[in-house]
């Protein structure tokens, strides 16, 4: 049985005061049961408030992208080790944004998966087709490049470890959600690939994520799919009331 994993993508939001109070809320009314990992991706100025604030509750931290070097003159980035020395156990990669404004690529999301899983953090690796791409009719083609040259060399231990985030682009921070059925079909062939790249067994370890404008009433239907192992969010996790409501779904 895999364990859910709700993640909250915070993107270019928040100052250190509003991070601070935003996570003080969700680690205090966060669920202990354990039946999920709930995670928190401030921007990196807010880590480490934000790693003091969730000190103790079962909220998890994580950053929304890194480097693929150890270290060097490389101004204005951040290393793997700096994020884990942070308290970070998670780290986005690959976000369409990320691809989209500044031109990261497969190629370079696998380095950073490599260097990520060196420093000892979890990958959430993010792919999705845009909205040419579905009308198009290469959905899966694209998804699958993407599935294939981000996991490139990756052995199966390690993949074993990774999340993917399934985010349609032309579902992200527009207000429209892939239906349930049409992300239970991109999920389902994401694990079909994972089999067929790995095994069964590595298919059935790997936790896979929607995102796209998940909001609180429409969480329940799309995590009810089989393949749907919890969420990525973006718009509705930048309110502890709302973010919880999805966690509780
Ligand atoms: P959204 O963003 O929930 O605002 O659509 C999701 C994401 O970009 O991770």
């Amino acid at each position: 049985m895999r364990k859910r994993i709700v993640a909250g993508n915070w993107k270019m939001y928040k100052t250190v005061p509003e991070a601070t109070e935003l996570a003080a809320a969700i680690a205090a009314a966060a669920p202990k049961d354990g039946a999920g990992e709930i995670v928190v991706c401030p921007p990196f100025t807010n880590l480490t408030a934000v790693a003091e604030a969730i000190k103790g509750s079962v909220v998890r931290l994580g950053a929304q992208n890194m480097h693929w070097e150890e270290k060097g003159a490389f101004t204005g980035e951040i290393a793997a080790d700096m994020l884990k020395s942070a308290g970070c156990q998670y780290v986005i990669l690959g976000h369409s944004e990320r691809r989209q404004y500044f031109g990261e690529t497969d190629a370079m999301v696998n380095k950073k998966i490599k260097r990520a899983l060196t420093a000892g953090l979890n990958p959430i690796v993010c792919v999705g087709e845009t909205l040419d791409q579905r009308k198009a009719g290469i959905t899966e083609s694209v998804v699958g490049d993407q599935v294939r040259g981000c996991f490139a060399d990756i052995g199966a231990e390690q993949a074993k470890t990774l999340v993917i985030a399934y985010e349609p682009v032309w579902a992200i921070g527009t207000g429209v959600t892939a239906t349930s059925e049409q992300a239970q079909e991109v999920h389902h062939f994401i694990r079909a690939l994972l089999a067929e790249l790995y095994s069964e067994s590595v298919a059935q370890t790997v936790r896979i994520q929607y995102g796209g404008s998940m909001k609180p009433d429409n969480a329940a239907q799309l995590l009810a799919q089989p393949d749907i192992d919890g969420g990525l969010i973006g718009g509705a996790s930048l309110d502890a009331k709302s973010f919880l409501q999805i966690v509780t779904a």
